[in-house]
């Protein structure tokens, strides 16, 4: 394509990626579309550009990007607000998938609409918060989210998927699913409770609000920020893309076997004869919280977030994480898996 197609699409050749993602590692793209509209979207699928393989950005909180990327990355712009309906028991609101997510949080709960305080200050956008469903202190984005509007990128189909089509789990959806790989997320309806329904039940809150109730949306948002700001790096002081490894779920066997061994270990039963168990415990028990390599370091506050020191490149972040892996696997026999999209 010629530089007049590319520029009239809003595309930039070889365009440096690092100020578009938090892990800030140096990464081109062949071909970069900042897309602000579903309109837009559509022009860039309907060029020779769709041909390419494609990564789809939205605030790159949860990427790490390793080498270069040969092919089309398309940054979702697109914003908005919209209330889709607004009646006794809440309110629907239709939401850009190119909105900051922290940022919307914090503009409904100036409008004095809560139900997302609990997810306050967390980084991306609202698009990649309906494709990893986010979740803090004791809330998932898929417990207010009602639909996601999607476009195809191979047929150009535009879908709505109902949340009961998402399969929305512990960080995950059917939008992770690489069957489901062509569907951009452009839209996301989140339904709020018009009542104030405080959730304060993850420890860290509980303590914080010591028994007495909180009385508005805006006083959880509070101390969820205080919380995040006190164990989690922000991304522009020291570049990170939240935690690295999921909190591993292993049976309920297993946990019992590493709670005869460690009965310190952080961990919470789940249904179905699973449990959850806490990465950072595993991370911090081999010795690796605060731990360096190169220009990667684990963050020493909290050993589930690796970041960047200075200058690393993706592969090395990766080096530490799978140093990190190694050692959690040799010491437990448990698997620690990335968070992020790794590249
Ligand atoms: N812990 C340690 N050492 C550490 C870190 C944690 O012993 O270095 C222990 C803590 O003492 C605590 C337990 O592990 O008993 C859990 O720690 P924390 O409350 O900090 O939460 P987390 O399980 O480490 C998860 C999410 C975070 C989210 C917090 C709060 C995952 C992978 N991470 O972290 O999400 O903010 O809970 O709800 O589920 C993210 O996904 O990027 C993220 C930051």
């Amino acid at each position: 394509m010629t530089d007049t197609e590319l520029e009239a699409l809003g595309v930039v050749r070889d365009a440096e990626l690092a100020p578009l993602t938090t892990f800030a590692v140096p990464a081109r793209a062949a071909y970069l579309a900042r897309v602000e509209s579903v309109e837009a979207l559509r022009r860039v699928l309907s060029s020779p550009l769709a041909q390419l393989p494609r990564l789809v950005l939205g605030g790159g909180s949860n990427l790490l990007l390793t080498c270069d990327f040969d092919g089309l990355v398309i940054r979702m712009e697109i914003k908005g607000i919209e209330l889709a309906a607004d009646d006794e028991q809440g309110r629907t609101l239709v939401i850009g998938a190119g909105c900051g997510w922290s940022e919307t949080v914090d503009e409904l709960l100036s409008r004095g609409w809560g139900g997302l305080e609990n997810l306050a200050l967390v980084p991306g956008t609202v698009g990649g918060a309906a494709v990893q469903n986010i979740g803090a202190y004791g809330l998932e984005a898929a417990e207010r989210i009602v639909s996601v509007d999607c476009i195809n990128a191979r047929t150009l189909e535009e879908r709505t998927f109902d949340v009961s089509e998402c399969d929305y789990g512990y960080r995950t959806s059917i939008f992770k699913n690489p069957e489901y790989a062509d569907w951009i997320v452009t839209r996301v309806a989140l339904r709020l409770p018009r009542a104030f329904e405080p959730r304060t039940g993850y420890k860290e809150l509980a303590a914080l609000f010591a028994g007495a109730a909180p009385e508005s949306p805006l006083q959880v948002a509070e101390a969820v920020k205080a919380l995040r700001r006190r164990k989690l790096p922000d991304p522009k002081v020291l570049p990170n893309a939240g935690s690295f490894f999921k909190n591993p779920v292993v049976s309920r066997v297993k946990q019992r076997h590493l709670l005869e061994d460690m009965p310190q270990l952080v961990s919470y039963p789940l249904a179905g004869g699973r449990a959850k168990l806490a990465a950072g415990w595993l991370i911090e028990a081999v010795g690796m919280k605060g731990a360096r390599m190169g220009r990667a370091g684990v963050y020493e506050r909290q050993a589930l977030v690796l970041v960047n020191l200075g200058g690393a490149t993706g592969a090395e972040i990766k080096a530490l994480a799978d140093e990190v892996a190694r050692k959690v696997w040799l010491r437990f026999g448990v698997k620690l898996e990335p968070e992020p999209v790794i590249v």
